[in-house]
């Protein structure tokens, strides 16, 4: 009887793709990929997400794999045009590898870019780390595609390095475009469910990342704005945003965000709970009213004006934003 369980647990297994690790049933075994047959690996079109990932061991492709299984993400594997050989990867040998991570220059071809990232609002990067870098594959990517408005999110694997300065260099290529999360380095034993607990964590996909507010500690709930000064504001508030709020005319509280956001000032009359953008770069929340031109960010929906009143009306306050 036992056995006849095992027999029938195994069937189901061998069944049901659902319950086996994604990557198991697209594991390469080297280097030398079909790229006719990539890139696009998976394409589901409501997600936000998208995980790049070069590999030339499998490494940080079952890692991308993880990722992209546990938000639901699309997958995009950076495909060299030349593949690299077992030679070419005998690192401390002078190796193709060797001279590419030596020669800050270097820009090897890749067969293509990411169709359409402009979909995406995250894109998780995974690479190896070579000579205590990512691999300059990843320099040619980032230098076609542009990551602006993008959160992104660098991983990688290693035997033992850290990810060091790698990520801050990609960084780099790409100006002050996007906002780069800690680089995570995956130990090569990293389980699967631990790979997705990490990704979970960020809690950066569409249907999961709410923008909190909370007034000197109160949370507040907001119906916020569908716009790109929303977008930027969440952006910076994903990284913990605190903004010390003034008392003003009697009738708002008004504080420096720190840094300008996508403005498009239009003459309104506010009301008591509305969240407006101010000169750019000015959050005003209101506990009265004041006519003048603003960008619209939210509306605080279960306060009474009363309440927001003695929210705001007492003395200078400290906003906190945090997307959970
Ligand atoms: C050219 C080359 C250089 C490497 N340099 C380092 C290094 O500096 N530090 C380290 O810990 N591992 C290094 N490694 C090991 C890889 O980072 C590690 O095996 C990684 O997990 C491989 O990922 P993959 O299987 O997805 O290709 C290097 C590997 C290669 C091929």
């Amino acid at each position: 009887m036992k056995k006849l369980c095992a027999l029938l647990v195994s069937l189901a297994l061998l069944m049901s793709p659902a319950l086996l690790p994604a990557y198991a049933l697209d594991a390469v075994t080297s280097a030398t990929l079909d790229i006719s047959s990539l890139p696009a690996l998976r394409q589901n079109p409501d997600t936000n997400v998208l995980v790049i990932y070069f590999s030339t061991d499998d490494t940080v492709k079952a890692a991308a794999f993880a990722v992209a299984e546990a938000l639901a993400a699309d997958v995009f594997e950076i495909v060299p045009e030349t593949p690299y050989s077992a030679a070419d990867l005998a690192y401390y040998t002078g190796c193709r590898a060797d001279r590419e991570q030596d020669d800050s220059a270097s820009r090897p071809a890749i067969a293509a870019f990411p169709e359409s990232p402009d979909r995406y609002d995250v894109i998780f990067l995974g690479y190896p780390i070579w000579h205590g870098q990512a691999p300059r594959v990843l320099y040619t990517l980032l230098e076609g595609i542009d990551v602006s408005g993008k959160t992104v999110v660098p991983f990688c694997t290693s035997a033992s390095s850290g990810a060091g300065s790698s990520a801050k260099n990609l960084q780099a290529l790409t100006g002050a475009a996007g906002t780069w999360l800690d680089a995570k380095r995956l130990a090569n034993h990293s389980t699967t469910e631990e790979i997705q607990a990490w990704a979970l964590s960020m809690k950066l996909t569409k249907e999961e990342s709410v923008m909190k507010m909370s007034i000197n500690g109160t949370a507040a709930a907001v119906e916020w704005e569908d716009n790109d000064a929303v977008r930027a504001l969440a952006e910076l508030a994903a990284r913990g945003l605190t903004i010390r709020m003034s008392m003003y005319g009697g009738f708002e509280q008004v504080g420096a965000i720190g840094q300008r956001l996508p403005s498009a000032d239009v003459q309104t009359v506010t009301a008591s709970g509305d969240i407006v953008l101010y000169a750019g770069d000015q959050l005003v929340v209101f506990y009265g009213s004041n006519s003048w031109a603003y960008t619209w960010l939210g509306h605080i929906t279960d306060k009474t004006p009363e309440e927001m009143r003695s929210l705001l009306g007492n003395g200078d306050v400290t906003i906190t934003l945090t997307v959970e």
